[in-house]
């Protein structure tokens, strides 16, 4: 929590006083694609097992993060990243990449500003809220002893070159991005 404050304080300093609300937008988007993926990979596992569920989140993860996409508005948009990923739409761009290293050590998202070539009228932000591994993740995203057969089989068929394994609790699995763009000129609420 101490943590959290002090990234908060920190980010005050560097973007004036619009940080505050742009990080709350950040973390409510966070928040709303991590509840949906969440919640539907309960009822996965629940109805169909492990297997199903590593399934469905290959062939729905991504319609469900354009679902969420839509509902938080035109502009502001999420999408997960990892280093190790699975799926290669969730491959981080460089600069991505170097925020995912610093979050190793950290569970405090971070806020930061995007420059885009072209995009000089708009001040673009991207939220970073890292992903870890707990208990459950490791069944899809653990080490050998620790994913069923029959879904490495599943996970190969759909990922012949699946990165996202052999990771133990607590690692850094991701994170989930949120980018924010607001225009220059008129102040938007
Ligand atoms: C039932 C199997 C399963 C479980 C359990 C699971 N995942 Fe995944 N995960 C997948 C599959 C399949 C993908 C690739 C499809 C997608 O989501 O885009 C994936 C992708 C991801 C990605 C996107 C980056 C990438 O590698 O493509 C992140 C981040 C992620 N998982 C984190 C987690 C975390 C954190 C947990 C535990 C809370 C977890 N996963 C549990 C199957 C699983």
């Amino acid at each position: 929590m101490k943590k959290t404050i002090f990234a908060l304080a920190l980010l005050g300093t560097l973007y004036g006083e619009d940080f505050q609300e742009i990080f709350k937008i950040g973390q409510k988007g966070a928040k709303t694609l991590l509840t949906t993926l969440k919640s539907e990979m309960k009822k996965q596992i629940k109805e169909n097992g492990i297997e199903g569920a590593a399934q469905f989140c290959a062939f729905n993860a991504m319609v469900l993060t354009h679902k969420v996409n839509q509902e938080l508005g035109e502009n502001v948009s999420v999408k997960r990243i990892s280093t190790k990923y699975r799926n290669p739409m969730n491959k981080p761009n460089e600069s991505e990449a170097k925020i995912l290293f610093m979050l190793e050590n950290t569970n405090s998202p971070v806020l930061t500003k995007v420059e885009r070539k072209g995009e000089e009228d708009k001040e673009i932000y991207k939220f970073y809220q890292p992903l870890r591994i707990k208990p459950v993740c490791l069944k899809c995203h653990g080490t050998a002893e620790d994913i069923p057969e029959g879904v490495r089989d599943t996970i190969h068929k759909i990922y012949p070159e699946d990165k996202a394994t052999g990771y133990k609790l607590g690692d850094l699995r991701g994170a989930i991005v949120v980018t924010i763009e607001r225009d220059k000129e008129k102040e938007e609420k």
